[in-house]
């Protein structure tokens, strides 16, 4: 194998999976994200070229990652969560596969479900939510924002966060009724998470990033769960 687009998992360093960690440790070239742990930077051999993506636009990660296929290095490509949910990877695989350069898929957890579920919120709940519809809300005023308020169960926005106050008002004008229950969670799986439970109709802006939205009934059960949490 040459090129291995891994999931780095939610935040947690911990949360990568076996085969991910097994490729890091093993890679002679790291191009890593800026969100991925620093820990798991870490990770990689002490001689490995660590290159961060963020300094770079896509189509150079594209030919970078290309390049040094090419050469028969050992590459990680790491990327928070999983590759392939709001990550880009799949452009990455492609470029990768137009190249005829080896590459390999390592999927990671998605923030997707691991962060409200690190805080007690399953994204789906017998009886209360059979549905999840994840989707992009960094271009609030380009959204279906009338589809996506008809849509039953859990709506999650993903790089919403700086605007999750304009989100709830457009879902609510659009028919979802503002007490709604909503969590806006911050850096979820980290030492410094922040969560913020509110109906819908009171939902702020993220104190920061990352931020996911999660907006349904199966908010409500974080409450039922406070006991384990204190115990744990
Ligand atoms: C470019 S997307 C990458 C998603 C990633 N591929 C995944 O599977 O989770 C970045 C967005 O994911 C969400 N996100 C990622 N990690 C998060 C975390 N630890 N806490 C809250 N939101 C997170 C935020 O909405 C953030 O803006």
């Amino acid at each position: 194998m040459t090129v291995s687009l891994v999931g780095a998992g939610p935040g947690d360093p911990e949360l990568i999976t076996v085969k991910g960690l097994a490729r890091l440790r093993a890679c002679d070239v790291l191009v890593y994200d800026r969100l991925v742990a620093a820990e798991l930077v870490d990770e990689a051999p002490d001689d490995a070229l660590r290159i961060e993506r963020d300094r770079l636009e896509q189509d150079e990660v594209n030919e970078v990652l290309v390049s040094l296929g090419r050469r028969g290095d050992e590459v990680v490509r790491l990327k928070g969560g999983d590759p392939l949910l709001f990550g880009r990877g799949g452009e990455e695989a492609l470029a990768l596969a137009r190249a005829e350069v080896p590459f390999e898929i390592v999927p990671g957890v998605s923030s997707l479900a691991s962060v409200p579920g690190s805080v007690g919120i399953p994204v789906t709940h017998r009886g209360l939510a059979s549905a999840v519809t994840a989707f992009a809300a960094h271009d609030v005023e380009s959204l279906d924002v009338a589809a996506l308020a008809r849509m039953p169960g859990t709506l999650v926005a993903y790089m919403g966060g700086a605007r999750a106050d304009r989100l709830a008002r457009r879902l609510i004008e659009h028919g979802l009724p503002a007490s709604t229950p909503a969590a806006v969670i911050v850096r979820g799986t980290l030492p410094d998470e922040q969560v913020i439970v509110s109906p819908l109709g009171a939902v702020a802006a993220a104190p920061g990033t990352p931020a996911l939205v999660v907006i349904g009934d199966v908010v409500g059960v974080r409450a039922l769960l406070a006991v384990r949490r204190s115990a744990a």
